[in-house]
């Protein structure tokens, strides 16, 4: 590839011709520096769903979707997978390096010691019927923080920064299990210091007065695993959001509550609920084939949840760690599920047909995760509510970046306009 800096636009339209700079970073593409456009030619650039477009630089993650590649801060997931856990995987998100056991263990103080909520949030939470869906009260709790802790709200001060960063990631699962031990009429728990982050989740949410709660080792690994590949994944839809409502000065907060709702459509977060649905209703693998051929049929909206990727258009390598991954806890919880056997039938005739081969539609990371979350107990409403705990670590830490790049303004896309033309009003009995 050349080493060329600018790339040259010729307009037709008006015989001008302009240069425009090319930027490159560590890893990817090179892009071109459209800052100056409307100004140098008088046009807009039209990118709606932004495939084609960079809406900002990052050091946080790097994700190359023809190889199937993704790095938290230049360290490979499978590796951040086997050897790290989800707090060390925070860490590294949020401060750009893995920490050194001193720093490790202050950050997991810092995390402890941050995990109770306001008892008046139990209250608000009490407001909801019990069939509220979590991630209803999910962003309603988070975007509630803000009064909680108004005093130490300053955007530009680094220490509150730090403080909204520890106190969500330690906050976030305390919330999830009383809104999950909510909707099934039970007492909340409180976080037990003396338990370590996953563990000390799987307590609140499943702890019950009348016996001492068996705790596998097994499910605390497995979902401490989910969340390291749930923790951040560049500029997707949610982060964007996060991102978006950050670059106006909102909160912590509110610009994470907004990142939650965004994470709830079944387009992206959602998936992995809607992907559990669709298994119960596809119900065996003989009617895996009707499922396939409705999901390439232009006048059916049924798509195969858990499939198709914006970035990937190789296997999602978060897709093969969780796929091997499903085998093995099922296998070591004694978990005998006849989904498995229709996903895994799913996926052969998915990668066969040449309708999913050609667009390059593979499993992605929501495919396999809900098995995994049904085999831990976790309700398939509460699905998105997992995936938001781990992803607000990505959230928060590309909020501060975003807050530390000078210069930063706030996101103001354009648009083409496709509206009526100019007119005059008309007196209603002229209508
Ligand atoms: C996540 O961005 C991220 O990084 C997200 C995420 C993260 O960690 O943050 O990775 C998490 O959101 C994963 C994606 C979870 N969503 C799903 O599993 C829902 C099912 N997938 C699709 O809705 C879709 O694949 C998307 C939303 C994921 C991607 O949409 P794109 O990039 O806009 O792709 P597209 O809709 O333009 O599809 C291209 C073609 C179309 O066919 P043609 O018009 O070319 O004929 O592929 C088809 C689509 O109809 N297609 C599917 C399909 N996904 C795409 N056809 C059937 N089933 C599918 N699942």
């Amino acid at each position: 590839m050349s080493d060329a800096k600018t790339v040259k636009l010729v307009d037709e339209s008006n015989a001008t011709q302009s240069e425009l700079p090319l930027i490159s970073g560590t890893l990817g593409p090179a892009c071109v520096d459209i800052g100056t456009l409307y100004k140098d030619t008088g046009h807009f650039t039209y990118d709606p769903g932004y495939g084609s477009t960079a809406s900002t630089k990052s050091a946080i993650t790097y994700i190359d979707g023809d190889k199937g590649v993704l790095l938290y801060r230049g360290y490979p997931i499978e590796q951040l997978a086997e050897k790290s856990n989800f707090l060390e995987t925070s860490y590294l998100l949020l401060n750009g390096e893995l920490p050194n056991k001193t720093q490790f263990e202050a950050f997991e103080h810092d995390i402890t010691h941050h995990t109770m909520i306001p008892e008046s949030l139990t209250s608000f939470l009490n407001g909801f019927h019990r069939n509220a869906h979590p991630m209803a009260m999910l962003a309603g709790s988070i975007a509630s923080l803000s009064a909680f802790y108004h005093d130490e709200l300053n955007v530009d001060d680094p220490a509150d920064r730090k403080l909204a960063a520890i106190r969500l990631i330690a906050k976030m699962p305390t919330i999830a299990a009383a809104i999950h031990r909510y909707s099934v009429d039970r007492q909340q728990r409180y976080p037990r210091n003396n338990l370590e982050y996953v563990t000390r989740f799987l307590h609140m949410m499943f702890e019950v007065p009348s016996e001492p709660l068996e705790l596998n080792p097994v499910a605390a690994k497995a979902l401490d695993l989910l969340f390291i590949l749930h923790a951040d994944h560049e500029q997707n839809a949610s982060t964007s959001t996060v991102r978006l409502v950050g670059s106006t000065g909102a909160n912590p907060y509110a610009s994470i509550a907004a990142g939650i709702t965004a994470l709830w459509g079944p387009a992206h977060g959602g998936a992995n609920e809607a992907v559990l649905k669709q298994l119960e209703e596809i119900g065996s693998p003989d009617n895996v084939e009707t499922a396939v051929k409705r999901a390439k049929d232009k006048n059916d909206s049924f798509r195969l949840m858990g499939f198709g990727h914006r970035v990937y258009k190789n296997f999602d390598p978060r897709a093969k760690i969780i796929r091997e991954m499903c085998h093995k806890v099922l296998n070591e919880l004694g978990v005998k599920d006849p989904l498995l056997d229709v996903a895994l039938k799913l996926e052969e005739a998915a990668l066969k047909d040449e309708y999913f081969v050609e667009r390059k539609l593979y499993p992605n990371v929501d495919f396999y995760s809900g098995l995994i979350y049904k085999a831990l107990g976790i309700p398939t409403e509460m699905f998105t509510v997992m995936f938001a705990i781990a992803r607000t670590s990505g959230w928060i830490a590309h909020w501060i970046e975003q807050h530390e790049t000078p210069g930063s303004r706030i996101g103001r896309p354009r648009q083409i306009y496709t509206g009526a033309d100019v007119r005059d009003y008309t007196a209603a009995d002229k209508r």
